[in-house]
């Protein structure tokens, strides 16, 4: 049922401040899920993560779970989880490899591609001319499509293609690729999952946000003597982009090239990756290797919901207007375990259920949701950096690492998608 058009969002959004509301109404939160969850790309998961032939995975669209599978023609679909007869779900196995999922209410049996095979005791629906098989399957997500390996859903039938929507974020995704000396990243380690009171929005605004890392994580950078503060330093040369659509990113490169050192950006040198630095010099050429190995993976967010952090993979998922899970996983490159096993180990010190880093983000978080409620001000100023923001040679809006070109970029794809 489409939703009335009640609410400005012209008079919500100005190009450097946001209403509170957007935060906390109901209302608004009812209409970002037809017009953003339930209409544009959305990412769902990773190829790797159903390898063979009738794997399938849970996954979810927003708030809404999707059974990700890969059916015995080894076509990828993501079926909506709710049996056509009673609305029950049908699939409560986190993952496994099924040629069949039957319903556990009144034993409907679903091939992989969503198509009604079986009711049980078929008499009673004989004759009957609406209780034909055909029309009876598992609905689908309506467009399914995949960018080296990563996987998205539109549940619109039409709208801009994949490729339309991620435009220039595309080559963040290749960026991500090409750490592996196969080109290739594979999602195998397992996700955590973190529940945070708060809007969505917060969390992706925050993903790109190089202004709060100098003072919410001085405590890991200090404890960790990591060298991750400098680069969100005053002083760091590091660049935050907007690449439209809402997808933005913490171009950390011109740091790292600064210093010329390979694999600094993980913390590390090739000396103690010597299998590693030697299947990228296969794979790239010395002097290629080098460059990728030295400009390390991004810091990109592709809007709504993917978060590549480096080293890991987020997606964030709202389930309330005011209450987000967070699923993160460490990467994988195909072909460096070595480099793999010590990208788990890092996530787990650093978003593990231990570790500080996304503690620290999550209580700003819910802070923040907590204090957007108070009624003055009633708009919050995202004005940082604009008067310094100027366009690379992509034409992409760019500013100092601090600066909140992200949020602004942001918000007026939101209010392009919103005001549709
Ligand atoms: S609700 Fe699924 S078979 Fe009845
Ligand atoms: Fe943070």
């Amino acid at each position: 049922m489409p939703v009335e058009n009640k609410i400005d969002f012209d008079t919500l959004i100005k190009s450097d401040q946001v209403h509170g509301s957007l935060y906390h109404n109901e209302e608004i939160y009812k209409e970002e899920l037809e017009k953003i969850w339930f209409k544009t790309w959305v990412y769902v998961g990773h190829e790797s993560e159903i390898p063979k032939t009738n794997d399938f995975i849970m996954k979810s669209i927003g708030p809404q779970p999707v059974i990700m599978t890969r059916d015995r023609k080894n076509k990828i679909q993501l079926l909506q989880n709710r049996c056509p007869h009673r609305g029950n779900q049908v699939c409560v196995k986190q993952k496994g490899n099924a040629k069949l999922f039957t319903c556990p209410y009144h034993s409907w049996t679903f091939s992989n591609s969503g198509d009604l095979v079986g009711y049980a005791f078929p008499e009673g629906y004989e004759g009957n001319p609406n209780a034909d098989k055909k029309k009876l399957g598992l609905a689908k997500v309506a467009r399914v499509a995949s960018y080296r390996g990563f996987i998205f859903g539109s549940m619109a039938e039409e709208g801009p293609s994949l490729e339309e929507h991620l435009g220039g974020a595309m080559e963040m995704l290749d960026r991500v690729c090409l750490t592996s000396p196969e080109g290739e990243i594979e999602v195998t380690a397992g996700f955590l999952k973190h529940k945070t009171r708060s809007n969505w929005k917060f969390l992706v605004e925050n993903e790109t946000d190089g202004y709060h890392p100098a003072f919410v994580h001085s405590s890991i950078f200090s404890v960790a003597e990591s060298g991750i503060g400098g680069l969100y330093d005053n002083k760091s040369t590091a660049l935050t982009r907007d690449y439209g659509n809402g997808h933005t990113e913490v171009d950390l490169r011109p740091e790292f090239r600064k210093f010329d050192e390979p694999m600094r950006w993980f913390g590390t040198t090739p000396k103690k990756l010597p299998d590693y630095v030697k299947n990228m010099n296969a794979a790239y050429g010395d002097t290629r290797a080098r460059e990728i190995m030295i400009d390390g993976t991004p810091h990109a967010m592709i809007y709504p919901n993917l978060f590549i952090a480096e080293i890991q993979l987020f997606v964030i998922q709202p389930v309330a207007v005011d209450e987000t899970v967070q699923h993160v996983t460490a990467l994988q490159f195909k072909g460096a375990p070595v480099l793999n096993r010590r990208m788990r180990q890092q996530t787990m010190g650093s978003v593990g259920p231990a570790g500080f880093l996304l503690a620290d983000d999550s209580e700003m978080y819910e802070r923040t949701q907590r204090g957007v409620k108070s009624k003055q001000p009633e708009w919050l100023f995202l004005g940082r950096g604009e008067q310094r923001e100027y366009r690379d040679e992509d034409g992409y809006r760019v500013s100092h690492a601090t600066d909140e070109t992200p949020s602004r970029g942001i918000w007026r794809h939101y209010r392009s998608l919103m005001e549709e």
